[in-house]
């Protein structure tokens, strides 16, 4: 009998006489419902700790439980920049997917049903105590879901190192993590049962979370948190479709960087100059849609949301990311239309 990863967990830790009680309420874009209730049966059981386990989605959620424990206020108002006061109770992390970097973010979002914003949570003290990665709870994982999941460790990755907050330390994790990742994903995609595969992404998330939660991250983000706020787009796909028409918009303001991104995974040529190399980065982004039957547009996104996403993206990206250029709420209208076309 298969008891799932949650199962072998819960057997090793009986097996360790720890006392254990399981929270499985938490779905994809996990609501503040939902860590209301993760609360009640923490509360209810008279836990002391929270091992999270699985995807961004649960990680994040236990995130904002172990925050609710000793912060006694409504979650909107954990929700921003530094705004966790008490330390939150003992959190440990088990991703079984290669792509939040949760395990090792400040960073937690969840969602308000009722207007469909996403909130995000930014505070260290919610970084997990500790987190074990385990290439063998991965080996399971269906292409497609490693194939969006690893687009966001991507996107982490590009968008710490464009960031005008990119230091040496957070461009050193960038750049490995973009390393393993051009080496791993479509091999992990293709056939996920090597364990070395498996591993090297799960490394590549958690350097590429290392390095956006110091340097940020950009448009791609504020984009893809408003198509999965409205539509309910997975992150991973939502990051994937605005990486290329992101980056396309960033050529003029970030080109050495982006050049620097094309030497790194093998397509620049020290011959060309910085528009034609950061091009060809472009091109290799679009190439790993290609590789990896992701789509290249969503149909779902209808004109007249148009500029409400395009508004709150602009928002979100004033005010939380520092880009090398804003974008006009124009640009970022033609931009979420290229997606759409
Ligand atoms: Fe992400």
């Amino acid at each position: 009998m298969d008891i799932g990863i949650a199962g072998k967990i819960e057997e090793q830790l009986t097996k360790h006489g720890v006392a254990h009680v399981r929270f499985d309420k938490v779905t994809p874009d996990p609501t503040y419902s939902q860590a209301e209730l993760g609360l009640d049966l923490y509360q209810r059981e008279g836990c002391d700790g929270i091992l999270a386990v699985g995807g961004g989605s649960p990680i994040d959620c236990a995130k904002v439980i172990a925050a609710r424990v000793t912060n006694n206020k409504p979650i909107k108002r954990l929700a921003g920049l530094l705004r966790v006061w008490r330390t939150p109770a003992p959190l440990f992390a088990i991703p079984t997917t290669a792509g939040t970097g949760s395990e090792v973010t400040v960073a937690a979002v969840v969602s308000d049903p009722v207007d469909h914003k996403k909130t995000p949570l930014m505070d260290p003290k919610l970084v997990p105590l500790m987190a074990a990665l385990d290439p063998s709870l991965m080996t399971e994982l269906p292409p497609h879901i490693t194939a969006a999941t690893g687009m966001d460790a991507l996107t982490h990755a590009v968008e710490a190192y464009l960031s005008l907050n990119a230091t040496t330390e957070t461009d050193a994790y960038a750049i490995a993590a973009m390393k393993l990742i051009h080496e791993n994903l479509i091999s992990a995609y293709k056939d996920g049962k090597s364990l070395k595969v498996r591993l090297n992404m799960a490394m590549a998330s958690y350097y590429a979370g290392l390095a956006f939660t110091k340097a940020s991250l950009g448009y791609a983000h504020a984009i893809a948190h408003n198509l999965g706020a409205k539509y309910g787009t997975p992150h991973g796909i939502a990051n994937s479709l605005a990486l290329p028409h992101v980056l396309s918009a960033s050529v003029p303001s970030a080109k050495a960087k982006m050049a620097k991104l094309a030497m790194i995974v093998g397509v620049g040529d020290e011959q060309w100059d910085d528009v034609t190399n950061a091009q060809a980065f472009v091109d290799y982004v679009v190439s790993l849609q290609d590789a990896m039957s992701l789509p290249k547009t969503m149909a779902e996104i209808q004109q007249m949301d148009v500029p409400d996403i395009a508004k709150r993206a602009v928002r979100e990206a004033r005010w939380n990311y520092p880009v090398p250029h804003y974008l006009s709420l124009r640009e970022c209208e033609q931009l979420i239309e290229k997606i759409k076309a």
